[in-house]
């Protein structure tokens, strides 16, 4: 059967099959080549979308206006709205609905993007919440794909960290679903929730896949990706001391690559990434904690098994490919 996505929202990945994911990461790889050929684009010609960020951004809202501008669609970027101040979420909804043909949503709560959807009658795509961060995702696969010869089904992608946080979740879920080996490397504190654990087993057992949770760093070993994020995500800022004193001994170093035993194996990160002194947190965390590089060193983010930019590129073609899926004229 052929894949239809018109009108879907992408809130969770947890509804879209390996055939749909499947075909939005071809979809992206055939709109980045014709980005890359030059070739002008119109598949959102006529069509107005509509941005709002609770948190802050570059990377996300950057992908959604280009991918936009780039296929001949519109864009607002909601700031200083009345939604949840002097107007209900659900109001706020049902007017974008009437204006846009899709909406936007990072924010804190992944209610708020699901209420959205609810009310307003058109696609929402999720652009990160506490929870998930599914966009985020689909670049991240698309980017392992371009790197590997193997079929995903057969990768590994090992993630160390906080492995509790929305990047990580959405892992879980995008690897089940597509029948890869995922395993979070992470200290007991900081484990993925057992209920979707539990969820993205099942899935797993269906797909061919495989999900193991250790506190050992040897679990990256045969990883095809080590794949780290911040410690602290937007939101939990509370959590600095505490997230330190965790996660101090699983940065990804030089070491912890090589202890892949996999000379092919890439490292990925969503960005931000703490790796050196070149912003403000890095140098309050230098002064407080005496660490110069938080979750990965220096040395991995810039070594040529680093694919951290091509990642970040890769969020505009993912996010094209969403989008003209949903609402464009395929
Ligand atoms: N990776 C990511 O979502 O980046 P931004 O926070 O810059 O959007
Ligand atoms: N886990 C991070 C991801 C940033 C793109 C956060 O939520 O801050």
């Amino acid at each position: 059967m052929p894949v239809q996505l018109k009108g879907r929202s992408l809130l969770t990945l947890k509804d879209f099959t390996a055939q749909e994911i499947l075909f939005l990461l071809d979809l992206s790889r055939d709109l980045k080549r014709k980005k890359r050929a030059g070739i002008p684009g119109d598949l959102l010609r006529g069509k107005n979308i509509v941005l709002i960020f609770e948190k802050t951004s570059t990377r996300t809202r950057c992908a959604f206006e280009t991918a936009c501008w780039d296929e001949g669609g519109n864009v607002t970027f909601l700031s200083n709205s009345q939604m949840g101040k002097k107007e209900s979420l659900e109001d706020t909804a049902r007017v974008l609905g009437r204006f846009y043909d899709g909406i936007e949503f990072r924010g804190f709560e992944q209610k708020t993007a699901e209420d959205l959807a609810r009310f307003s009658g058109v696609p929402v795509w999720n652009g990160l919440t506490d929870l998930y961060h599914p966009t985020q995702a689909l670049a991240d696969l698309m980017t392992l794909r371009e790197n590997t010869v193997k079929p995903l089904q057969e990768c590994k992608l090992a993630f160390v960290g906080d492995a509790r946080n929305n990047v990580a979740n959405s892992l879980l879920i995008i690897c089940a679903k597509l029948g890869l080996r995922f395993t979070a490397v992470c200290p007991d504190q900081l484990r993925p929730d057992p209920k979707l654990v539990s969820e993205m087993v099942e899935t797993a057992r269906l797909s061919g896949g495989r999900i193991d949770i250790t506190s050992s760093l040897e679990g990256v070993r045969d990883a095809d990706a080590v794949y780290t994020d911040v410690w602290v995500s937007m939101g939990e800022e509370a959590q600095f001391e505490n997230r330190i004193r965790l996660l101090r001994d699983y940065a990804v170093t030089q070491e912890v690559m090589e202890k892949t035993g996999n000379p092919r194996a890439i490292f990925l990160h969503c960005l931000p990434a703490f790796h050196d002194l070149n912003t403000e947190v890095g140098k309050q965390v230098y002064e407080k904690y005496g660490l110069s590089e938080m979750e990965v060193s220096d040395e991995v983010f810039r070594s040529p098994q680093s694919k951290v930019f091509d990642q970040a590129e890769n969020r505009l073609h993912t996010i094209k490919a969403v989008m003209v899926a949903a609402i464009g004229r395929l």
